[in-house]
């Protein structure tokens, strides 16, 4: 830790500097921030090692959003072939857990790979304490410029993998996630906040959204990712407890979804408000998907959520080349009553049920307005043509 810190304070003070994590080596590192904005611009993290995160859950005190932080910087580059792994399954579980190894209230110790031939079942223990509620992102950067991740490996987080929160100017190429398909709330990338986002080249496995596009993002350009196991990529929940939201301008293109719960998919929660404007999704390729294409106006966490006629409006969703197999329901666009789904475009989908399936239902769609620009398979009779004969509301609640 004391080391990861000097290394990091001596980075901080030179513009384009390099801090080198070293290959064959595991490091034990406690939560940590490396943070501007006093920094020069431009540093690099050389991982090529191997950082693991403590298991002793005293180290989280009541719980901590992130454990690998990054934030206030100007040129941030994160590069090597090393790996980032959360010890994440000892916060998947439902009751707290301990660890048996004792040494690590030094957090950086450079560890010999031994380590990790200890038990992978952590034993039941009421002296190490207990699990906080909060679960720690693994790797988090918050308002800064210019980030670039590429090369790692992160698995086994808490929760979310890489979360980018308040970034403009965001790169993450030829790198992975790695977690187990039932791993609670693992999102592979989580963007909130973010502008101009660059992510291509990837390959995502978690258990929960692979690419998560939350609120205030715009420009984000997806390309070339591998995504499954995992809940698929998706806008939102956006809206909830009446909150605004603003997302515009998503292409998500050259995707291959394998295995997942959703394909595509936008999701809002009733009661919200703002918009989400010009999404893209193109030649998605999806196989043995539950839910390939998916807008739920509808999201809530629980059994039932109170009705509620204001949402996040919804206009110029493309769907292009969406191809493969489906094991539940082909398409399912749920609408607002209040607002419909605008500017729907369907052209080349072709979804075939994966065979031996019992339980298929058709497209289902809700107040889903726009245009089928080739025939569909199977059809999708449900899309109204054209835009809805009463202009929906437009108030100030819409504008972002
Ligand atoms: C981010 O990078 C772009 C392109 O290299 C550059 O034009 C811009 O000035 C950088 N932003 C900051 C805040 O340095
Ligand atoms: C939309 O985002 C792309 C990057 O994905 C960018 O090149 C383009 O300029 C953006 N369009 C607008 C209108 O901002
Ligand atoms: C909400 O509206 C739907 C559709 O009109 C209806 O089926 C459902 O019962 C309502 N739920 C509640 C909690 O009022």
């Amino acid at each position: 830790m004391q080391a990861f810190q000097a290394a990091w304070a001596a980075a901080c003070k030179v513009a384009a500097s390099t801090m080198i994590v070293p290959a064959e080596h595991v490091f034990l590192v406690g939560p940590i921030s490396f943070s501007g904005p006093y920094c020069q611009a431009n540093i690099v993290f050389q991982l090529d090692g191997t950082i693991i995160a403590p298991t002793n859950f005293n180290v989280w005190g009541r719980g901590l959003f992130q454990w690998l932080e990054f934030t206030k910087l100007v040129g941030i580059t994160i590069q090597g072939d090393g790996t980032i792994d959360g010890s994440g399954s000892m916060w998947w579980q439902e009751t707290p857990f301990e660890d048996p190894v004792d040494n690590e209230s030094e957090f950086i110790i450079p560890l010999n790979k031994t380590v990790q031939q200890h038990p992978p079942m952590p034993i039941r223990s009421e002296l190490n304490g207990k699990m906080p509620s909060i679960k720690p992102t693994a790797l988090r950067f918050y308002g800064s410029f210019n980030v670039t991740v590429t090369g790692i490996t992160i698995q086994n987080s808490p929760q979310c993998h890489l979360k980018f929160d308040n970034c403009i100017g965001v790169v993450v190429h030829d790198m992975k996630t790695s977690s187990p398909g039932d791993s609670p709330n693992t999102d592979g990338i989580h963007l909130q906040n973010s502008k101009d986002v660059l992510i291509h080249s990837t390959d995502l496995a978690c258990g929960d959204d692979c690419i998560s596009i939350q609120t205030g993002c715009s420009n984000v350009y997806i390309h070339n990712v591998n995504c499954g196991p995992g809940h698929g990529i998706s806008i939102g929940g956006l809206g909830k407890e009446n909150t605004k939201a603003c997302v515009s301008n998503i292409t998500v293109r050259d995707v291959v979804l394998h295995g997942t719960m959703t394909g595509v998919r936008i999701k809002t929660w009733q009661g919200g408000s703002g918009s989400v404007q010009g999404v893209l999704f193109s030649n998605i390729q999806v196989s043995e998907v539950q839910l390939p294409i998916v807008i739920d106006q509808f999201y809530c966490d629980k059994s039932v959520c109170k009705n509620q006629t204001s949402a996040v409006a919804l206009s110029g969703i493309t769907y292009e080349k969406i191809r493969g197999t489906y094991t539940v329901k082909p398409v399912h666009f749920a609408c607002s009553d209040a607002l419909p789904c605008m500017d729907v475009s369907l052209t080349t989908i072709e979804l075939q049920p994966l065979k031996e399936q019992y339980h298929l239902y058709d497209p289902f769609c809700w107040k889903t307005f726009g245009e089928l620009n080739t025939p569909t398979m199977p059809p999708i009779s449900c899309l109204q043509i054209g835009k809805p004969s009463s202009n929906r509301p437009q108030s100030d609640h819409d504008t972002c």
